[in-house]
């Protein structure tokens, strides 16, 4: 079993009979849902899943799992996703996976959230993966060029056939290697501020927990304050 896997099923103990329950995107997501997915099948335990992207809505349908759309909630009980990097005070990077703006939703209006990750996600600062920017298309060019200026070496988000990829909202993605992000609540404001910009990848205190694949097993991370 991979440590993705590992931590997926581990984590899914805190879905709990009757939960709204926010289904994140990505490979270790993915370990998550499939075994709420078994849990519902085999112990009987009722849940509602609010998807973040069209491939866990797939998903998510394929094991049967019930789904409302965010806005037929009023609240979400539990969000349960993965990150590309968490930083020691607990700030992330997200949208490896391209579905920062929804992920971010659904984590907006949780009263819970826990990431999951195997150990080599866990940083003493952010940055070292490229922080994804979701932006409108019209004036993206423009918007491209001005990242470049401020030197942060921006780079379109692709497909496998070299086409800008367009995210299940519609827009497009500009990733930004920083290399290393001293500030994120600053940069947060900072990017939260550009025109066209509809979201980043910068999720900050959103979480109340991390659970860590280790070869040693899942370690429980509980968030100070939270
Ligand atoms: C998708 C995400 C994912 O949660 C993140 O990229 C981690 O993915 P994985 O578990 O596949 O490494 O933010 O937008």
């Amino acid at each position: 079993m991979n440590l993705k896997e590992l931590v997926g099923i581990e984590v899914a103990k805190y879905v709990k009979d009757g939960m709204v329950v926010g289904l994140g995107t990505g490979s270790t997501a993915y370990y998550m849902v499939k075994e709420v997915g078994r849990r519902m099948k085999e112990e009987g335990i009722q849940v509602t899943g609010v998807v973040t992207s069209s491939a866990t809505e797939q998903q998510a349908k394929e094991l049967g799992i019930p789904l409302k759309a965010i806005d037929e909630v009023d609240y979400v009980d539990l969000t349960i996703d993965g990150a590309d990097e968490i930083s020691s005070d607990f700030q992330g990077i997200k949208g490896g996976g391209a579905a920062l703006l929804f992920e971010k939703i659904v984590a907006t209006y949780s009263k819970e959230c826990i990431w999951i990750v195997d150990e080599s996600k866990m940083v003493d600062k952010l940055g070292d993966f490229p922080l994804p920017v979701e932006v409108v298309p019209f004036g993206s060019h423009n918007l491209f060029r001005l990242f470049e200026e401020k030197g942060y070496n921006p780079k379109w988000r692709k497909t496998a056939d070299d086409e800008i990829l367009i995210t299940d909202g519609g827009h497009y993605i500009i990733d930004l290697a920083l290399e290393v992000i001293e500030n994120p609540h600053a940069l947060a404001d900072e990017l939260d501020r550009y025109v066209g910009v509809v979201e980043h990848g910068l999720f900050i205190d959103m979480i109340s927990k991390v659970v860590v694949g280790t070869p040693e097993g899942p370690k429980e991370i509980a968030v100070p304050g939270k």
